[in-house]
């Protein structure tokens, strides 16, 4: 389904009518459970790409064009708030490897760090456009992108200014691993100082993989020096943690009030109790177990817990080579004992709530209409049925109005 709203650069008003199935993820309406369920729903999308109204398709009022999705599914676009999209290359040879036993441990990331600075500003939008392309024909409508493959000052400042062209969402990791040939404390120095001034002014987050099990990653004093820096700078923080092996990254992210922690693989009980106290999101990124043969971490552990989960990609070149959200669903309903409800609530409003927005992952009038239609009568079917490309359209951003 292929539909340019008014002619070429003349915004119009959209009624969606034909909802069999509208996941709002307001809890006030509809059936009133968290995905705030409409069955034969409609919404109107003004000229500016907001929600207008939402409601019965009975009840609709009119708008300039008229689109009928004949009985499909219609979500929030799902917020991937996980990736390193800036990079060149590709390490297939690892996966291999993995496959047959060789443990993952962070050492690839130089494989990709020298791909990147061999890569042209050219080439790696060329490759950053392709992969937006990728995952926005997979549902994505928000994404978040990491620097973290340049490792010097000039390539960081390059992989952020790129991300910004994309997205507001970019996260200075230039405490992604150690490179080869520098001294731990010279590097932290670096990122701390006169990295972090370059680099924060395209930045709105810091990262930091905190993984005293890699010899190439950060333990928790020096992630601590790193997002504590990136807080004085005003960045919000975010933390790769507990990917690898049990360790202090969780629980220094919820201390920090870090918006969100990433990978939690590995929790014991301490873990657990700091994340139902705290306010930081726990995201999950099954695409990483799935890919490294890890065990997968326990989802409905930490929602019977309270921890707000949200699901994300983690798309890179080492981990996970995939940029689909509906794999990353059917994965938490298969291997993490998420619903197919819970899941896809992580994959939109908990991947907002990661993000700290409060304009997408839920739709309501006010909000942004970025949303996906699922090639389906429901969205069960994204878990339902993996590996098939069920999202027939989206709608992303005003000015783009088009499915
Ligand atoms: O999120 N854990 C650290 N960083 C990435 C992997 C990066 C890589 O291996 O290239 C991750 O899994
Ligand atoms: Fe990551």
């Amino acid at each position: 389904m292929a539909l340019t709203v008014g002619p070429a650069g003349v915004a119009a008003s959209v009624l969606v009518t034909g909802i069999a199935e509208l996941v709002t993820n307001d809890p006030t309406i509809g059936d009133e459970s968290s995905l705030g369920i409409l069955h034969k729903a409609a919404l109107v999308i003004d000229s500016d790409g907001m929600l207008a109204w939402l409601g019965s398709a009975a009840a609709a009022p009119a708008a300039d064009v008229r689109v009928d999705v004949a009985g499909r599914a219609v979500i929030p676009g799902f917020v991937d708030s996980h990736t390193h999209l800036v990079f060149a290359g590709d390490r297939a040879n690892e996966f291999v490897a993995r496959m047959a036993g060789t443990p993952y441990d962070g050492g690839g990331i130089a494989t990709t760090v020298a791909a990147t600075a061999a890569a042209s500003e050219t080439t790696l939008r060329n490759l950053l456009a392709r992969r937006i392309v990728e995952l926005q024909s997979q549902g994505t409508t928000t994404v978040e992108i990491k620097s973290g493959y340049g490792l010097d000052i000039a390539g960081e400042e390059r992989a952020l200014h790129l991300a910004r062209e994309f997205t507001p969402e970019s996260t200075f990791l230039g405490a992604h691993v150690v490179p080869a040939g520098v001294a731990r404390d010279d590097y932290i120095r670096l990122v701390t100082g006169a990295m972090l001034g370059a680099c924060a002014p395209v930045a709105r987050w810091i990262d930091v993989f905190c993984e005293p099990a890699s010899p190439h990653a950060f333990d928790g004093d020096e992630a601590r020096e790193v997002l504590t820096a990136g807080a004085a700078v005003g960045l919000g923080l975010r933390v790769h943690g507990n990917q690898l092996a049990y360790g202090p990254g969780v629980r220094l992210a919820v201390e920090l009030g870090a918006a969100s922690v990433d990978h939690c693989t590995w929790l014991d009980s301490a873990d657990i109790d700091a994340l139902s106290g705290g306010t930081t999101v726990a995201t999950l990124l099954p695409g990483v177990e799935w890919s490294t043969r890890s065990v997968f971490p326990n989802a409905r552990r930490m929602i019977d817990a309270g921890i707000t989960v949200a699901l994300a990609t983690d798309y890179n070149p080492g981990t996970c080579a995939s940029s689909s959200m509906p794999f990353m669903i059917a994965l938490a309903v298969r291997e993490m004992g998420m619903t197919p409800a819970q899941a896809l609530w992580a994959a939109t409003a908990g991947g907002s709530a990661a993000l700290r927005r409060d304009d997408i992952g839920v739709l309501s009038p006010g909000r942004r209409a970025d949303l996906a239609v699922i090639d389906a009568p429901s969205y069960v079917h994204l878990a339902y049925r993996p590996g098939v490309p069920l999202v027939s359209a989206f709608q992303s951003s005003p000015g783009q109005a088009g499915f």
